[in-house]
């Protein structure tokens, strides 16, 4: 069996400069440096530049690539991939003050989630199964909004990690999290473990 080799980087960010932002965008290619001019938060700016940053900072220092020649790609579901190296996984989020970035010999998703304190239970009723929202509910009132992310953020994770986006529909699959925190996804009546971790 192929030994597991799952590894997470996080970085917090903070403000940067306009002259600053402008110098790491001489690093990136021209595609991602037209996503990042087009938005208008700068938050937004910051948080995919940095995703850019770390994952060719990780290339560099562990596939020995010249960032020059880093080339990507994405599949018809915008998952990116690094071109030519099959064998490397990695995976992207963003939110609130973090950057993540997930590398794996293995198909990986990651997702982050910045706490809001939103209405949840219509999304949670709308979107998640039965079975997520009982775990939700049948939870102390002050520790509901931490489970809805806690769900929430598996379930992003889980379709990354396919690399299918939302043509997998939410209810399609549903998260166990038992008593010892074990997590298992389970679609189609089939039970398959994955292994989550940094929650
Ligand atoms: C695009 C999507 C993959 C993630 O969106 P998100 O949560 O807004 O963004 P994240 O910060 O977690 O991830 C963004 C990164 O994922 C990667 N990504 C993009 N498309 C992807 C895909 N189809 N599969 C996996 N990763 C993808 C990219 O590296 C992207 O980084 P970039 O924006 O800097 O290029 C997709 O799942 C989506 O649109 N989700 C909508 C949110 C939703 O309804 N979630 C329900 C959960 S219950």
């Amino acid at each position: 069996m192929m030994r597991r080799l799952m590894e997470i980087y996080i970085v917090k960010v903070s403000d940067i400069g306009e002259e600053k932002l402008n110098k790491l965008c001489l690093l990136i290619d021209l595609e991602k440096k037209y996503k990042i001019k087009k938005f208008i938060n700068k938050k937004d700016k910051i948080r995919t530049i940095i995703g850019e940053i770390l994952i060719r900072t990780i290339i560099v220092q562990k596939l020995k690539i010249s960032n020059k020649y880093i080339e990507f790609n994405k599949n018809q579901y915008g998952k990116p991939y690094l071109k030519d190296h099959p064998k490397f996984n990695f995976n992207i989020s963003h939110s609130g003050e973090y950057v993540l970035c997930a590398v794996d010999n293995k198909p990986i998703g990651i997702d982050v989630e910045e706490v809001k304190h939103i209405e949840f239970e219509e999304i949670a009723k709308s979107f998640f199964t039965v079975n997520e929202l009982d775990y939700i509910v049948n939870q102390d009132f002050n520790f509901r909004l931490n489970r809805f992310y806690e769900i929430w953020s598996l379930k992003e994770s889980y379709i990354k990690c396919c690399g299918k986006g939302l043509s997998i529909p939410l209810k399609s699959f549903s998260i166990e999290v038992d008593q010892y925190e074990n997590i298992k996804v389970v679609r189609n009546k089939e039970r398959k473990t994955y292994t989550y971790v940094a929650r």
